[in-house]
């Protein structure tokens, strides 16, 4: 029987996570389900925000359901003892280095969407970031200048294995998909872009059959609002692919509606899935978050660990009634509670 983790973290990420555990137990496809603590809630429980049993329990398990993490009476601890080193430790510690992040635009959410229906609706995109690079992995620290003056840093660098690897994952869902494939970097200024593109390139020549296009990350982040119609897999870093893809969030409604999955290899079952947003603090507690990310990774889970493609598209035709229905949380411009869009998501998959 396939084992689940569900590390529902803090924030809304417990109440999200709780919509997301009704409609696989309505399902009831016979997982077995453990759950871990992780964040802010594990360091308040055993003073470390991954402890090493939710490790485990994250390697023994088939597939990893994940929340959110970020508890703002946290934000004084060192950083190795914040909320947010659990994800990045689990990232790391699973080698889960490719982050998928489809976006869509689901009928009915053209209002919701920050851009012109019509370009909204031309949506279909799939952001494929980097996990396990780039300034947030590498040494950082604070320094003081000579001049006296407090100097912070962090060391921005890929070699060139971790760019082949999450180069070829882009090729191979570029090949699943229209078989396009655009590599979004700074090479005109950084060295690291400029050892991503000349990889991205050579890797080119095993995919013949894709076309490939380069755009510098500026450029991106006012071609996704311009025409993001344009874009079928967008590749990148870890940095960029954490600002467009939040980015890209807004043009399909609102970042409550974004799921991820994280995968170790393109062809590995083992992931990890979780929405694109935090923990939500503002609103945390309130009923108010759109469950709709998290149910839609639980979706991404059955069909990438677990060979199941019909429950999946089962709860995403699910979500998208209860959205054509009107049903709204507040991102959204409604005033359904959380449980109300998650009841809609459970009628609809009845
Ligand atoms: P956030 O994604 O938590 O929230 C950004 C804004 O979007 C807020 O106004 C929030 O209310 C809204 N929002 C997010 N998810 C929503 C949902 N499902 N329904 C309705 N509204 C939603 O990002 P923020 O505020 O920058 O970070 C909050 C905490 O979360 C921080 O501690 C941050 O480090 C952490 N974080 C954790 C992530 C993770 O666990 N993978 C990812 C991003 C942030
Ligand atoms: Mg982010």
């Amino acid at each position: 029987m396939a084992l689940i983790a569900i590390l529902a973290g803090d924030g809304i990420g417990p109440e999200v996570t709780a919509e997301a555990r009704r409609v696989l137990d309505a399902l009831d496809l016979g997982f077995d389900f453990e759950e871990g603590l992780v964040g802010g809630a594990a360091y308040h429980a055993t003073g470390h925000p991954l402890p090493p049993e939710t490790l485990a329990l994250a390697k023994r398990a088939d597939a990893i359901l994940f929340g959110a993490v970020g508890d703002p009476s946290c934000d004084s601890l060192e950083r190795s003892l914040r909320p947010e080193q659990a994800i990045l430790g689990l990232r790391k510690e699973l080698s889960l280095f490719a982050n998928l992040r489809p976006a869509k635009l689901f009928p009915g959410l053209e209002d919701a969407s920050a851009l012109r229906p019509e370009v909204a609706s031309a949506i279909d995109l799939l952001i494929l970031r980097e996990l396990n690079g780039d300034v947030y992995f590498g040494e950082k620290g604070m320094r003081t200048t000579a001049s006296g003056l407090r100097e912070g840093y962090d060391i921005m660098s890929y070699n060139e294995a971790e760019v082949r690897r999450i180069a070829i994952a882009g090729f191979e869902a570029a090949r699943r998909r229209r078989g396009k494939l655009c590599s979004v970097d700074k090479a005109n200024v950084l060295e690291t872009s400029q050892l991503w593109r000349d990889v991205v390139i050579e890797t080119a020549a095993q995919y013949p059959d894709i076309a490939l296009t380069h755009m510098y990350v500026d450029n991106a982040a006012m071609q996704l609002v311009r025409n993001p119609g344009q874009f079928d897999v967008i590749v990148t870093g870890n940095l960029f692919g954490d600002i467009l893809s939040d980015q890209a969030s807004m043009c399909v409604g609102s970042i409550g509606m974004l799921a991820s999955a994280s995968l170790s290899d393109w062809r590995s079952t083992l992931g990890l899935y979780e929405p694109i947003h935090g923990s939500a603090p503002d609103i945390a507690g309130q009923g108010k978050a759109n469950p709709c990310a998290m149910i839609l990774s639980v979706a991404m889970m059955l069909r990438h660990s677990l060979d199941m493609p019909a429950p999946a598209d089962r709860i995403e035709a699910a979500v998208s009634a209860a959205i054509g229905k009107g049903v709204r949380t507040a991102d959204l411009g409604g005033t359904h509670s959380t449980r109300e869009m998650g009841d809609a998501v459970l009628a609809a998959l009845a």
